[in-house]
């Protein structure tokens, strides 16, 4: 499988990185209409098939909230004061940090990386909206459909919350990321609903759980803590999803199957990693007197780089994609060597939510 961008790669610091240059974002945002193989099965048996699915969907139901009503939106989310650590999380408090910078310029740069950050999960929940739609369609199974439409109810419930968190209380809507266009469009765009499956509600939905669940775990703002446990709570029973549904395909699969989904998997995984965040640090880093490259170059010499940036990839995806069989010899010195995966391939247990998902409870 060739890598995707393959065009837009360089080198820094010995690292291939892949970044699409101004013009062409320009270009790749104004393409509205992606041109996706739409699949539709009909099925006549209505009795529940796969039970674990359907305990899923009984699951989302009771969990259903009002972004518009259970949310308090009167609380306040101040630009002046820090709602996420300082160092450890976002990257250019931290760098700004080392440099020496004072404690109001980092405050300043970690709220626009927030921004930022939230916008492209923004956008990403466009895409689950859109491709949980095909789902609905395409998959086989009544169980499966029924899910899949819940789904869309949460996923269009997301856009409503991020959005009116970014238009009341941070005042900016970043435009997507070069990158996560691309591969959000090849996601939507994929053949069959296994690997619709595979790409959303596998390898995103289980990004969004780590990044949510690293945001909750961060966050001191109350109503920012609020909105992310709700999230959060929708996108572990969306991750849950795709591991049930996975399990079913992958016991079903031919040896070549497995490895077209395995290449799959790595080749976006390895996309969204080598862009290492070069999308967001040309938006922001000159506004604070930093090169974007620089900034990598920097990252990627610390000695522990590859612990800290595998900390995403490891939290769930990864260890969902080992579990799955989808992570095998074969690619697995490929992902350590990139810094996605690090340590125990099975990570460090499911998270909780996921984990209360996968149970049906
Ligand atoms: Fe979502
Ligand atoms: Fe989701």
């Amino acid at each position: 499988m060739d890598k995707i961008l393959a065009e837009h790669r360089r080198q820094v610091g010995g690292f291939e990185v892949v970044e699409i240059d101004e013009k062409q974002i320009d270009a790749l945002r104004g393409q509205l209409d992606v041109d996706v193989p739409m699949d539709l099965r009909w099925t006549w048996n209505y009795a529940s098939e796969v039970e674990e699915l359907r305990a899923l969907y009984e699951r989302g139901k009771k969990g259903q909230w009002n972004a518009e009503t259970d949310v308090d939106w009167s609380i306040p989310f101040p630009r002046d004061e820090w709602f996420l650590p300082k160092e450890g999380l976002q990257l250019l408090p931290s760098v700004l940090a080392i440099a020496g910078a004072d404690d109001a310029t980092c405050r300043a740069a970690a709220f626009d990386e927030f921004a930022w950050t939230f916008s492209q999960l923004l956008h990403g929940e466009q895409a689950a909206l859109q491709l949980c739609g095909q789902l609905t369609n395409a998959c086989p199974t009544m169980d499966a459909k029924f899910y899949a439409a819940s789904q869309v109810v949460d996923e269009a419930r997301h856009i409503e919350v991020i959005a009116k968190f970014l238009q009341r209380k941070v005042g900016t809507i970043y435009p997507i990321g070069g990158t996560l266009k691309v591969l959000l469009d090849k996601l939507l765009e994929a053949d069959t609903w296994k690997m619709k499956t595979l790409g959303m509600q596998c390898l995103f939905e289980g990004m969004a759980v780590g990044i949510f669940d690293m945001i909750q775990k961060g966050s001191t703002n109350p109503l920012l803590s609020d909105v992310i446990r709700r999230v959060k709570q929708d996108e572990a029973r969306h991750a849950a999803f795709g591991v049930l549904t996975m399990r079913r395909t992958v016991r079903d699969a031919t040896p070549d199957e497995m490895a077209e989904m395995e290449d799959f998997s790595y080749s976006v995984l390895e996309t969204l990693n080598a862009n290492q965040q070069l999308d967001m640090l040309r938006d922001l880093a000159p506004k604070y007197g930093l090169d974007p490259d620089s900034v990598v170059l920097m990252l990627l010499g610390q000695e522990d780089w590859a612990r800290f940036n595998s900390d995403v990839f490891m939290h769930t995806v990864v260890p969902n994609l080992a579990r799955l069989g989808l992570i095998t010899e074969r690619t697995e010195a490929k992902y350590r060597a990139h810094g996605i995966l690090y340590g125990d391939r099975f990570g460090h247990g499911v998270d909780a939510d996921v984990q209360a998902s996968l149970r049906g409870q």
